[in-house]
């Protein structure tokens, strides 16, 4: 089979397809360490808490309004937020993986189900917490940037579900992979103020611009790289493929540098 693909296409054209796959592999396996290291932070430091102690234990984050007396309702969205929030950036990139997809179509099929209705409460949560609740980190411009996502989130996974009840696999893994960005789209906004500090000796500079901007770079920057790499992936050519595959290695290293600053920087000092 892996003969007859290579045998059939000249060899340059191959030779750009594998470089495209195994650029989008590496930025893959290197994405998902950093989502799980991520998802080990929200564990520790926010769920085993809750379970051990209630939602009281969110006063001793540094959320500027984790746990309010009184709050029942406020309390409980910001404890469901982050409990989901290990479900989907946890379990997000084990639907990605092709030889788990096909060996175990059940599983996927219903961690699929629960990933979409997931991600659209953390999102109501989200929005209940910015415009209900009132009281989150950064200005207005941030919040209707992060609340962008949320619509973004709903949308995409209404158009993944209806994809995949099609039966439109070829529309459902686009949709489902936009889904995955704009979901991950708060682990992008930390690795990038990390990578921001890490070349910047520390220093996050001016930090209402830097997060103005940040808040939607969050997620169009990394849909816009999905798209472009859709494109190389259809109808990109040989030069448009090793070009893509040059990007992505390029974006694997920044985010790589960022999960490693975030990673010691941040979530590991909030543990200890
Ligand atoms: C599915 C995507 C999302 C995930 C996985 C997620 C995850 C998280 C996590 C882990 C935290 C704790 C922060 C930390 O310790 O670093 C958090 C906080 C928070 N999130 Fe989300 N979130 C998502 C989407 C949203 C959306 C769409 C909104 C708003 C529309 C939102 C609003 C908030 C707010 C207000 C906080 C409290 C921190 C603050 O006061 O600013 N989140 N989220």
């Amino acid at each position: 089979m892996t003969d007859t693909i290579f045998s059939s296409q000249p060899a340059p054209a191959a030779l750009a397809r594998n470089a495209l796959k195994a650029a989008a592999q590496l930025w893959f396996v290197v994405a998902t360490a950093g989502l799980w290291m991520f998802t080990f932070y929200i564990i520790a430091y926010f769920i085993v808490p809750i379970i051990q102690n209630g939602l009281g234990s969110l006063a001793n984050t540094h959320l500027p309004k984790g746990f309010v007396p009184g709050d029942g309702v406020g309390n409980l969205a910001v404890g469901v937020h982050v409990f989901l929030a290990a479900l989907v950036i946890g379990g997000g990139p084990l639907q990605l993986i092709p030889q788990i997809r096909d060996r175990f179509p059940r599983i996927h099929r219903w961690y699929g189900r629960i990933y979409m209705v997931t991600a659209v409460l953390i999102s109501l949560a989200g929005l209940y917490m910015i415009w209900m609740r009132g009281g989150a980190f950064g200005n207005t411009v941030q919040h209707i940037g992060t609340s962008v996502d949320g619509v973004l989130i709903i949308l995409f996974g209404a158009m993944a579900w209806r994809t995949a009840m099609a039966r439109n696999f070829t529309a459902h893994r686009r949709w489902a992979l936009r889904l995955f960005m704009a979901v991950n789209a708060v682990w992008f906004l930390r690795l990038g103020y990390r990578f921001w500090a890490f070349v910047n000796d520390g220093s996050l500079g001016n930090m209402e611009v830097l997060f103005n901007i940040l808040s939607y770079a969050q997620y169009l920057v990394p849909l816009a790289i999905l798209e472009l790499y859709f494109i190389a992936q259809t109808r990109g050519g040989v030069g448009g493929r090793f070009a893509m595959a040059g990007g992505l290695v390029a974006v694997t290293m920044v985010m790589a540098i960022g999960i490693y600053s975030a990673t010691t920087g941040m979530w590991l000092p909030r543990l200890s």
